[in-house]
């Protein structure tokens, strides 16, 4: 995902009274919304998984490019096995149940994170996603898996690091656009809209760099209860904001 270039601006700009481009959603609540019926945790996140076939199908149908999901953070080895055991059995289940549905739908999985340190054969699913859909046309379905944004730029900063100790860049050639260019999904442009359930209100390490203009909707419903409706509510919300990108409004522009 890229620093925006003028042009993106433009581009963006115009989205922002129509369709968002690109939504990126972090699917939060599962837990609570388990607990509040008395249900295990990962009833929740087998709940979350089909509000996730939803929000795809619903994206797909409201003409959104790119939906990125926060699947697995960086920081949810911290959970309990058990609890990571599940979610890694869901990540499995749905590659293996969902694969070809969202291959036939012409759907374009991507993934970024971490991957060198997954266990293999998770990987492994991963990679065969992006491999059987590689050359498909609608949909990005950006899946975020052991996925930090800090980690996502130490690893860009780690990249131009080793060019400069290679002679092969100089240190005052890095700038915005060629960090932006070493993360993981260079080609993909920012999210216009980042879409939170739960009620909570912050980012917790997803797409720092990508948000910088993104708008932000906190949507108060936990995850499992996203739908369709949740969705067109958040873009509704995000075409009555004005993005300005650092510059004026278009009124103000040019006066
Ligand atoms: C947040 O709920 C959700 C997650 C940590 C993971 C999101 C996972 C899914 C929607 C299902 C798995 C899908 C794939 C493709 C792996 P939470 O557990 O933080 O909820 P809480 O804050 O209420 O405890």
């Amino acid at each position: 995902m890229s620093t925006s270039a003028p042009e993106a601006v433009l581009d963006a700009t115009a989205s922002g009274r129509g369709a968002p481009r690109h939504v990126a959603v972090i699917m939060d609540g599962n837990g609570r919304w388990a607990a509040q019926r008395g249900l295990p945790r990962r009833e929740g996140h087998r709940r979350g998984v089909e509000a996730l076939r939803r929000t795809v199908r619903a994206a797909g149908e409201l003409g959104i490019g790119i939906l990125t999901i926060f699947s697995f953070s960086s920081e949810n080895w911290s959970r309990p096995p058990s609890e990571i055991s599940d979610l890694m059995g869901l990540l499995r289940r749905f590659i293996r149940n969902d694969l070809v549905d969202l291959h036939e739908s012409n759907v374009k999985v991507r993934v970024i994170g971490e991957r060198s340190t997954l266990d293999p054969s998770i990987a492994g699913l991963l990679r065969e996603a992006e491999d059987l859909t590689r050359d498909n046309t609608g949909l990005v379905l950006v899946v975020a898996f052991n996925y930090g944004s800090r980690q996502e730029i130490a690893r860009a900063a780690q990249r131009l690091a080793a060019e400069v100790a290679a002679g092969r860049l100089a240190p005052e050639a890095i700038t915005a656009e060629l960090i932006a260019s070493r993360l993981d999904a260079p080609d993909l442009p920012d999210p216009d809209l980042i879409i939170r359930t739960s009620g909570e209100q912050r980012l917790s390490n997803f797409l720092l760099w990508q948000a910088a203009y993104s708008e932000l909707v906190f949507v108060p419903l936990y995850w499992p209860e996203f739908d369709q409706a949740a969705l067109e509510g958040a873009i509704a919300e995000y075409r009555r904001r004005e993005r300005r990108f650092g510059g004026l409004a278009a009124a103000g522009a040019g006066t």
